[in-house]
């Protein structure tokens, strides 16, 4: 072995990246949470009020999940032992996966490992190199995955523009198979897609309309069915992404719609294919979650209470907080030095807000994300906001 050989790392350029982050003041540690995800939490041996989860309606500790889990543990152990194509297929999940048909009123549903699973295993199956997509820039990461995956052609619209949408259908008219697709809710702005214009220019154009409702499920719609039950599109929206994952309190995503995509996904969507699918605890606790969603609706309306109240707060001490019209809300600093500074001093001051930086925004949009839950009490909400008024004023924010 020459000298060179031994002595060269081959991923030093992975050290000269880090450093250069830790430069730019965009180096993060990734917090550690002990004990439960809740309201208020202990991440690194701190207490803080926790607006960093997505666990919109505290259903991760909520008793009737925790005993379905424990008890699905018992019957049936802690794994499932195989991918669903094969071995893996129990039961529970082709229970759930009729639960969610039910709830999302379409004809069948699956159920796949995660959120991120579901968009980038749905988008590439279905659409291949000779269709096209027409995908919202602010779309989420496991669109854009497999959007790639897919090799179609992608054309990406401005955020939320419904005319630049109309205007690449009436020119792309001679693509065998078009899909249109959106978040229904952003994930780092928390504003909402045009769901009614956008469906009806995809329905008039012949295109594949399709919705990621990670950030939607249990938080919009009756009973928390999403973007297509709020806006009244039952039956237009052809493919219907959702987590369970967030507002759920569990882990999953699932695609609902009709039968035959169901069993086409069945048979074509690589990750439900070749990745062992959950564990009974996971799929029981979904179930049972489902159940609450159904039973507990006060659940919802203390998530809007809260997003009213605390969205409202940080609008009156004077952040700049986009267009969001859901319990997400960012407070954008613009710089990501100063995001991270602001998380870190919010961080120190008792409040758990995550910074956000590029490349997940742009470069000029970086900002702390809040996400208040039906389970915080006005009193931490006030706490967090006094803290955000004393930070912003000391970072010159505000
Ligand atoms: C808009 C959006 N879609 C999909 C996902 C992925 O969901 P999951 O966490 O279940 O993989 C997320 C979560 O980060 C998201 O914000």
């Amino acid at each position: 072995m020459s000298r060179a050989t031994e002595t060269k790392n081959p991923l030093g350029f992975l050290d000269e990246a880090m450093a250069q982050l830790r430069a730019d003041g965009l180096y993060r540690s990734l917090r550690v949470l002990d004990g439960e995800q809740k309201a208020e939490a202990t991440f690194d041996h701190k207490d803080v009020i926790n607006l960093s989860s997505n666990n919109y309606l505290g259903l991760t500790t909520h008793p009737k999940l925790r005993e379905a889990a424990l008890d699905a543990v018992k019957r049936l152990g802690v794994g499932s032992g195989s991918v669903r194509t094969i071995a893996g297929t129990m039961e529970l999940h082709m229970e759930l996966e009729r639960r969610i048909a039910v709830f999302k009123k379409t004809e069948a549903a699956v159920v796949f490992q995660s959120g991120f699973a579901a968009n980038a295993g749905t988008v590439s199956s279905v659409l291949g190199k000779e269709d096209l997509i027409l995908s919202d820039e602010l779309n989420h990461a496991s669109i854009i995955d497999g959007a790639r995956l897919s090799r179609a052609t992608i054309k990406v619209f401005p955020h939320k523009d419904v005319k630049a949408l109309e205007k690449l259908l009436e020119e792309t008219a001679s693509f065998p198979r078009r899909l249109v697709i959106t978040d229904g809710v952003f994930s780092m702005d928390g504003d909402v897609a045009p769901m009614r214009e956008i469906t009806s220019l995809a329905r008039a154009h012949g295109a594949i309309m399709m919705v990621d409702d990670a950030h939607a499920s249990g938080v919009l719609g009756k009973a928390g069915r999403g973007t297509v039950d709020h806006f009244d599109l039952h039956g237009q929206v052809d493919i219907q992404v959702g987590t369970l994952s967030k507002a759920m309190g569990v882990l999953g995503g699932y695609v609902a719609g009709s039968r035959a995509l169901i069993e086409f996904l069945y048979h074509r969507a690589r990750p439900f294919l070749f990745s062992t699918s959950h564990p009974p605890a996971v799929v029981a606790a979904c179930i049972a979650a489902i159940d609450v969603l159904e039973q507990e609706p006060e659940l919802i309306d203390r998530l809007w209470d809260n997003t009213r109240f605390f969205k409202a707060g940080l609008k009156a001490l004077g952040f700049e907080t986009g267009l969001s019209e859901s319990p997400i809300t960012p407070v954008i600093a613009g710089d990501g030095a100063l995001a991270m500074k602001l998380s870190d001093r919010l961080f120190a001051e008792g409040v758990f807000a995550q910074g956000i930086a590029f490349p997940t925004v742009a470069r000029d949009k970086a900002r702390v994300r809040t996400i208040v839950t039906a389970t915080h009490t006005r009193d931490e909400l006030q706490f967090a906001l006094d803290v955000f008024a004393r930070v912003g004023r000391e970072l010159g924010i505000r």
